[in-house]
């Protein structure tokens, strides 16, 4: 099936332009209203739009030549949206971990406690390359219905070199077998796994040392040499990695021809935005409690900001100050954060609600920040992210008319019929 035609989309909202949207051209967005979409082998080759009584012919005519038509039944369609940042690969759950929050632990002490990633790590070395398949396979599905085309996936419960290597061989297996992109970033320096522990008991010092001749010496090698991984990315927070330690470990990561992320500001403010900004990183992540210091640096070094709204909401924490970012030309994007342990919440469409709520943003500004902008934080930008000619064909219709509304509805499910290089999925 090469020719498509998406007939009767009532308004078609999308970005423009193959980068990363910043200040004033975050809230940018092209909006046409009675539109029909061409595609060809899962590329966009021709827009349509107008009330004409030539237009009217023209799509009819394109109707007879198509291998196959979808009908947007006069709803809104957008770019299929673009996740840019989640954990998704992992063993188990931590619903077990409620009751202690409940009685006023925070994140970091449950982590301290052994629990948290910990937890999650030895159920993920549990965890065979099938069923970590199975049950990633069906977070894909799970975010496709949502509008989601293309995903971000992060390793980083496995945290030693077989259950690393196990992780980010299904992930590019999925990105072989599921109708998603599947974009996947090595984190293996996501937190100090046990046997590098300490004890203070003993006067055992923490190895980090040894931990890092792991990643360097061995893991990032070989995920290099068997192009297992798209980027590279690490943890910088208050008891877990140092900026000193982000540093060393990105250097590494860069010479080795990665781009870089950066989980920085997430908890504690200890300067790793800055340090995103400083080595060009292609994005830095979460931002919760980024600073005016750290917003700036990230506008020099042209990185991509992405904000994980959900991350804040159940954390119980503040929100990150994106209108600064906006403000101060950073561009932003917005995705889910899905993890077993700080947003167990896949659903980006949420993530845009509380973007309008808690961050104060537009509507326009939030499109361009899942799509063009989530796009450009994956090295994407030139493929997904907007509806435009020769860009793949990856859609999102809705059920609704308007963009406003989807991010003014919450909680329910607003998309309609994801299409993906042209195919409903
Ligand atoms: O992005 N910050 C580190 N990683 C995840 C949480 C991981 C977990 O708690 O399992 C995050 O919030
Ligand atoms: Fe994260």
């Amino acid at each position: 099936m090469s020719k498509v035609l998406i007939k009767n989309i009532g308004t078609l909202q999308t970005p423009v332009g193959s980068y990363a949207h910043k200040g004033a051209e975050q809230g940018e967005n092209l909006v046409l209203k009675n539109a029909a979409i061409l595609i060809d082998k899962g590329i966009i080759t021709e827009i349509i739009s107008g009330d004409g009584a030539n237009i009217k012919f023209r799509v009819e005519e394109e109707q007879k030549e198509a291998d196959s038509v979808i009908d947007a039944d006069g709803h809104l369609v957008t770019p299929g949206l673009v996740e840019s940042h989640t954990h998704m690969i992992f063993g188990g759950y931590r619903q077990h971990e409620l009751p202690k929050k409940l009685r006023g632990a925070t994140y970091l002490d449950i982590l301290r406690e052994g629990g948290g990633i910990n937890d999650t790590v030895r159920a993920t070395r549990a965890s065979s390359f099938e069923e970590l398949y199975e049950k990633t396979s069906k977070f894909l599905d799970e975010v496709s219905s949502f509008g989601v085309t293309t995903c971000e996936i992060k390793s980083g419960y496995g945290l030693d070199f077989d259950t690393e290597v196990k992780c980010l061989e299904v992930l590019k297996k999925l990105n072989q077998e599921h109708p998603l992109d599947v974009v996947s970033t090595f984190m293996g320096a996501h937190a100090l796994p046990p046997e590098f522990k300490g004890n203070i008991d003993e006067g055992k010092p923490d190895d980090k040392e040894g931990f890092f001749r792991l990643m360097n010496e061995k893991l990032l090698p070989y995920i290099a040499e068997h192009d297992l991984a798209d980027f590279v990315d690490i943890f910088i927070e208050e008891e877990v990695f140092s900026v000193e330690e982000g540093r060393a470990y990105l250097e590494k990561a860069k010479e080795l021809g990665y781009d870089i992320k950066v989980h920085a500001d997430e908890i504690k403010s200890i300067g790793g935005t800055e340090l995103a900004g400083e080595m060009k990183a292609k994005s830095a992540e979460h931002l919760i409690v980024a600073d005016s210091k750290g917003i700036e640096a990230l506008a020099k070094g042209g990185t991509v900001a992405v904000c994980l709204p959900g991350t804040s909401f159940y954390l119980g924490s503040t929100f990150a100050p994106v209108r600064e970012m906006i403000e101060k030309e950073v561009p932003v994007a917005i995705a889910t954060d899905f993890n077993p342990g700080s947003c167990p919440c896949l659903n980006l469409q949420l993530m845009m609600n509380l973007a309008i709520l808690k961050y104060k943003m537009l509507p326009e500004e939030i499109l361009t920040a899942v799509t063009v902008n989530a796009a450009a934080a994956l090295n994407m930008e030139n493929i997904v992210g907007t509806v435009e000619v020769g860009k793949q064909a990856d859609l999102a219709i809705w059920s609704i008319d308007d963009f406003n509304m989807a991010c003014y509805r919450y909680g329910s499910n607003l998309v309609k019929k994801t299409i993906k290089k042209g195919e409903l999925i």
